[in-house]
């Protein structure tokens, strides 16, 4: 792992109008009725608002261009020395409270990490047995009435990604301390107070319920193209979101800081079978295989700044006034070579992980899984994400706190509903505090 010195642009175009005298952006709370319409209002309007900050889009864009350019060519010129791009950090340092600082400023950067030693890897490989004696025991195979949406559902028809939300391995994992000590660790990645407010929670983890995937040995998979996960057409559309991405709209793109969670832990979403109703400072998996770098794993394009060229992108002219670089609702927010190509040369693959390891990525970072041919060994994870406690996750926990008592699907996935009459799920006498809180059951 290198240290890279902080590149970060100064600021030579500050603008001399308070945001507050701007003209304000039209917002839709909910689905616009007439999206292009709605896409070529906004776009309109937010060009508006630079041009009254004494800006164009053109030189906001210029200066991020510069600033994710620069780290693109670092992690470029890295590859080709052969160096790792991902960081790594120990457990027993999160735990401990001894992760250096360069590695901090590193991961402020890059966004992304593998966490070594997160659980024992016997720990691991035992939760991974379990989940196939919990389905297995359950009848799963013989019940799997194929996939339940078309996301994940494209992969193929064999079952990888598992509608399995409520196996002890999992919920022991969401609940377990060392679960927690990482998550505490990643959520104070961000910033959580300013303004006068705490916008989250850093030491309360909401439990998001999410899937399993257990890909076999010797298959052949296509893998997930590049693509975000944090919402849609939403991310300009909502007061809450134009609020979180003010800096972007306002003419002090140079302030724009991805870390920044002011505003981006209440508002709505536009519902969709792809949508998150869960703020994640960090989308994570802990592994419960070995799984080798090139057998088809997570990508990342590992510039946490990258989000502000995502969402500046469509403004520029060579993109159709109704188009937002492809973005729309329903669908994922792709990551593509028309648009974007100067961020995809940084896709960079996770390192080898071993069972017990886990892998985490900043919520609004590009990801993709690579294709593989004949997969060597398995390729096996719990989907276990970082959703600090705020206003967005706790109204989401009102649904998971159903699905949990009565085992069924949460309301974020495809209605499949196979656990509600499996004996042996995790039940609420099995809870710990850090799970009883997790699901707000001790706070009603
Ligand atoms: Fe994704």
């Amino acid at each position: 792992m290198t240290a890279v010195p902080n590149t970060a642009v100064p600021n030579t175009a500050a603008p001399t109008v308070r945001a507050d005298q701007l003209p304000d952006l039209p917002r839709w709370e909910t689905t616009p009725t007439d999206l292009p319409a709605a896409v070529r209002d906004v776009k309109n309007a937010i060009r508006g608002r630079l041009a009254a900050a004494g800006r164009t889009v053109e030189d906001v864009f210029a200066v991020i261009e510069r600033r994710v350019g620069e780290q693109v060519a670092e992690i470029v010129a890295a590859t080709e020395r052969g160096e790792a791009i991902w960081p790594v950090v120990e457990y027993a340092d999160v735990a401990a409270g001894t992760v250096p600082a360069e590695t901090v400023a590193l991961l402020r950067r890059r966004g992304c990490l593998v966490v070594r030693g997160h659980f024992d890897r016997e720990q691991a490989l035992a939760w991974d047995r379990g989940i196939v004696d919990y389905v297995e025991g359950n009848g799963f195979f013989e019940a799997y009435r194929g996939p339940g949406d078309d996301f994940f559902g494209s992969v193929g028809s064999t079952p990888e990604i598992y509608p399995v939300y409520w196996s002890p391995a999992q919920m022991q994992a969401r609940q377990s301390d060392r679960m927690a000590a990482v998550q505490g660790f990643l959520n104070r990645l961000w910033t959580f107070e300013s303004e006068g407010r705490v916008w989250f929670d850093p030491d309360r983890d909401a439990l998001y319920p999410d899937r399993i995937r257990r890909r076999p040995e010797g298959v052949d998979s296509a893998g997930l193209g590049t693509h975000l996960d944090p919402g849609t057409l939403d991310l300009w559309m909502t007061g809450a979101y134009q609020q979180a991405f003010r800096h972007l709209f306002d003419g002090t793109v140079e302030q724009y800081d991805p870390w920044d969670a002011a505003h981006r832990t209440a508002g709505p979403q536009y519902p969709g079978t792809t949508m998150c109703s869960a703020f994640r400072t960090f989308q994570g998996w802990t592994a419960l295989s070995d799984m080798d770098h090139d057998q088809g794993v997570l990508h990342t394009v590992p510039i946490a700044d990258a989000m502000g060229y995502l969402m500046l992108r469509p403004l520029l002219a060579d993109v159709a006034d109704d188009d937002m670089c492809g973005v729309t609702v329903n669908q994922v927010f792709p990551a593509n070579q028309k648009y974007h190509s100067l961020l995809l040369q940084a896709l960079s693959g996770i390192p080898d992980v071993r069972a017990g390891d886990s892998v985490w990525w900043h919520c609004d970072m590009i990801h993709g899984v690579a294709p593989v041919r004949d997969q060597k060994g398995w390729g096996n994870v719990m989907y276990i994400p970082a959703a600090p406690w705020c206003p967005r996750n706790e109204a989401y926990s009102a649904s998971v706190r159903d699905a949990f008592l009565t085992g069924s699907s949460p309301t974020d996935f495809p209605e499949e509903h196979y656990e509600r009459t499996w004996p042996d799920r995790f039940g609420v006498d099995d809870l710990n505090t850090t799970g009883r809180r997790g699901l707000g059951l001790d706070h009603p």
